[in-house]
C-alpha cells in the first residue's frame, strides 16, 4: 500500500516538476551544441575566433569588447550570460523572435529559431551562471571606435538618382 501510495506522488510529482522547470539536461546539451555550431561564441565570446575555439566552456557567452565598426557606429556583442539571466523564457522567446539589432548580429537567424532552439540556448546559457560584465555600451556613427576592432570601410554611397 505504502509502495503504491509512493509510485502514485511520484508519477503525479514528476510532470509538475517539468512543466515548473523547463531546464531539462537535453535542453542544455542541444543548448551547448547550438551556442558552439550557430556561430553566437565566434562574437559573444572574447577571443573564441583567435584561439579556433579553444576557450573553456566556463567563459562562453560572456560579451566581448572588440568594437565593430561601421556605417551603424560601433557595437558590441553583448555579454549573454548577464542578458539571459535576467529573462524568463516566455520574454526570452519573445525577444528572440521580434529583435532587429545592428551589425553584424545575425538577428534574422534568431528570429527563425524553432521553439525548441530558443528554450535550449536558454537554458544552456542560464545553466552557465552569471558572469563578467555587461559589454561597452554601442557609439553612434562619427565616433572613432576603441581598439581592438573590425572596421567596414564601404566606398562611398553612389549619388541618389535625379527625381
Ligand atoms: C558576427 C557576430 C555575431 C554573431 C555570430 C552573433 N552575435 Fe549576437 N550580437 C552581436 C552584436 C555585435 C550584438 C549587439 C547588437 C546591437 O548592439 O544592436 C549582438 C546582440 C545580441 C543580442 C541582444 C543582446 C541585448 O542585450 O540586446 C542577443 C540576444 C544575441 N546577440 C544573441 C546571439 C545568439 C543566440 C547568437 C547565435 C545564434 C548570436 N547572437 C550570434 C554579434 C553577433
Amino acid at each position: 500500500m505504502r509502495t503504491a501510495a509512493l509510485f502514485l506522488s511520484l508519477i503525479i510529482a514528476a510532470p509538475l516538476a517539468a512543466a515548473k522547470e523547463p531546464t531539462t539536461p537535453n535542453a542544455v546539451e542541444r543548448g551547448r551544441y547550438l551556442v558552439a555550431t550557430s556561430g553566437c561564441n565566434d562574437c559573444h565570446t572574447s577571443g573564441y575566433i583567435a584561439r579556433a575555439g579553444k576557450v573553456p566552456e566556463k567563459d562562453w557567452l560572456t560579451g566581448d569588447s572588440m568594437s565593430w565598426s561601421g556605417p551603424w557606429g560601433t557595437t558590441y556583442a553583448a555579454n549573454l550570460r548577464l542578458r539571459l539571466a535576467d529573462m524568463d523564457l516566455a520574454t526570452w522567446k519573445n525577444f528572440a523572435r521580434t529583435a532587429v539589432l545592428r551589425p553584424p548580429m545575425p538577428y534574422w537567424a534568431l528570429n527563425q529559431m524553432s521553439d525548441g532552439d530558443l528554450e535550449a540556448i536558454w537554458a544552456f546559457t542560464r545553466s552557465l551562471g552569471k558572469a563578467g560584465v555587461p559589454a561597452p555600451a554601442a557609439l553612434p556613427p562619427g565616433v572613432e571606435a576603441p581598439l581592438p576592432a573590425f572596421t567596414l570601410h564601404l566606398p562611398p554611397a553612389p549619388p541618389s538618382p535625379a527625381r
